[in-house]
C-alpha cells in the first residue's frame, strides 16, 4: 500500500479509498452554491429554451420547456419544443389551438396527460389571467399540469424566485454529496431543505439549472464523472471508490405483465380503419387508438387464438372475417409490460356513428397524421406489414 492511503469500510459496507486528505469537507451552503455557479458559468449547455446569461426568460417558453422535460430527456424534448414554439409562439396562440393539432404535435413524446394539461393550462392563463403566468411557486402550482418540481423550476428560472426544484437527478446529486443513506422516495423533504439552503438570492434560476446540469452531465446515475465535479472535495460519495452506489436503491418490485387483444377493422371498399377515442380518464385517456379488450393481468388471456376470435366478435359484433395475426405487440408503460394479440376483421354492413362509441374511420394516410400513442403506432406497423 502506498503512503497514507488506508483501505476503509464505510458504513454502507463498501470498500473504498479513504480520500480524507483530498476532501476539504466544506459543506457550507454558500461555498457550495458559489462553486456550482462558477462551474455552470463555464460549462452550461446551450439548450433551445435557454437565453444568454443574464438575459430575462419568457415565462411561456420556460413553462413549455419544463412541462415537456417532465419525465423526458433534453435530447427528446428539443425538436418538440422548437415545433411547438414555431406553431404557437405565445400562450394565446396555444390557447386557441385545435386540440387535435396539439395532440398530433405532441405524439411520440409520451405521457399524453401532459399535453391535455398543457392546453388546459394555456387556456386558463390566456382567458383567466390575461396571458400572464403567476410569478410565485404557489400560484404556478395551482395551474393544471404543474407539480411541485415544475412550479419551483418555473418560479426560479422565469421569475427569479428562491425555490428548490428537486427532481430525481437533484436527489441523486445531494444524496451523494451528503452520503444520505435512504432510498430517493424517502429523501425528497431532506434534499429540498438542503437545496433551499444553497439557493442564492441573486441567481435562483441559474442555481436550479446548474443543479439539473450537474446531475445530467457529471453526477450521472451510472458512470459519474467525479474527476470534473465542482463538488468533489466536499462530496461523501466522491470520496468512495463506488460513488454510483448512492442513492441507495429500494428493492425493486417487478413490473406486472398485462395482456389483451387489439382489433384492426377495415371497411369494405378500402374506406379506412376503425379508430376509437379512449375514455377520458386513465392510461392514454382521450387518445385515439384501435379498439381493444381490457388489459388484464389474468393468466390465460391472449394465449389462445380462439379466445382472440371470440373476444373480437363480442367487442365488435358487426364485423366479421376475423383472423388472428401472428405478430404480438409488446410495449412497456411506466408501471407494467403489455402484450397485445392483433385480430384483423372487416366491417361488412352500413356504418352508424352511434354503433361504436367514439369510433370513426381513417384511411392509412390519415392514420399517419393522427396523434396515435406509441403502442398504437406499433399496432399500425404490424397490421400494415401483414396486410
Ligand atoms: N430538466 C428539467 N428542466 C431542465 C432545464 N431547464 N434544463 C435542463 N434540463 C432540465
Amino acid at each position: 500500500m502506498v503512503g497514507s492511503d488506508i483501505i476503509v469500510f464505510n458504513f454502507s459496507g463498501f470498500c473504498g479509498l479513504n480520500m480524507a486528505s483530498a476532501k476539504s469537507n466544506n459543506t457550507n451552503p454558500t461555498v457550495l452554491s458559489r462553486q456550482l455557479l462558477k462551474w455552470f458559468d463555464a460549462n452550461r449547455r446551450d439548450l433551445a429554451w435557454r437565453t444568454a446569461p443574464g438575459v430575462a426568460r419568457d415565462p411561456y417558453r420556460v413553462w413549455l420547456s419544463e412541462v415537456m422535460l417532465q419525465q423526458t430527456q433534453v435530447v427528446s424534448v428539443t425538436p418538440y419544443y422548437l415545433k411547438f414554439l414555431k406553431n404557437w409562439p405565445n400562450v394565446h396562440k396555444l390557447a386557441s389551438a385545435d386540440d387535435d393539432a396539439v395532440m398530433v404535435a405532441w405524439a411520440g413524446l409520451g405521457y399524453y396527460a401532459r399535453a391535455r394539461n398543457l392546453l388546459k393550462c394555456a387556456r386558463q392563463v390566456s382567458l383567466e389571467l390575461d396571458g400572464v403566468f403567476p410569478d410565485s411557486e404557489a400560484g404556478l402550482l395551482a395551474l393544471p399540469g404543474i407539480g411541485p418540481y415544475s412550479a419551483a423550476a418555473i418560479a426560479a428560472i422565469a421569475f427569479g424566485r428562491k425555490a428548490a426544484a428537486v427532481d430525481g437527478n437533484v436527489v441523486r446529486v445531494v444524496a451523494r454529496l451528503d452520503g444520505l443513506d435512504r432510498p430517493p422516495a424517502k429523501l425528497k423533504a431532506k434534499v429540498g431543505a438542503r437545496v433551499m439552503g444553497m439557493v442564492p438570492k441573486a441567481r435562483p434560476g441559474d442555481f436550479a439549472e446548474a443543479c439539473m446540469e450537474l446531475g445530467a452531465t457529471v453526477c450521472r446515475a451510472r458512470n459519474p464523472a467525479c474527476d470534473i465535479c465542482p463538488w468533489l472535495k466536499s462530496c461523501h460519495a466522491g470520496a468512495s471508490a463506488t460513488p454510483e452506489m448512492w442513492p441507495v436503491r429500494s428493492p425493486k418490485t417487478p413490473k406486472p405483465h398485462r395482456k389483451g387483444w387489439v382489433f384492426w377493422v377495415e371497411r369494405d371498399g378500402g374506406e379506412g380503419v376503425l379508430l376509437v377515442r379512449r375514455p377520458p380518464k386513465g392510461l392514454l385517456g382521450g387518445m385515439m387508438g384501435f379498439p381493444t379488450t381490457e388489459w388484464s393481468t389474468q393468466a390465460g388471456t391472449q394465449s389462445r387464438n380462439d379466445e382472440g376470435l371470440r373476444l373480437a366478435s363480442q367487442t365488435l359484433p358487426k364485423a366479421g372475417d376475423w383472423q388472428v395475426l401472428e405478430a404480438r405487440i409488446k410495449h412497456t408503460f411506466t408501471h407494467f409490460h403489455l402484450e397485445l394479440g392483433v385480430v384483423r376483421g372487416r366491417w361488412a354492413g352500413a356504418w352508424r356513428a352511434d354503433e361504436v362509441p367514439g369510433g370513426d374511420w381513417y384511411r392509412a394516410n390519415e392514420l399517419e397524421k393522427q396523434a396515435l400513442p406509441s403502442v398504437m403506432r406499433k399496432v399500425f406497423a404490424v397490421a400494415q406489414k401483414q396486410g
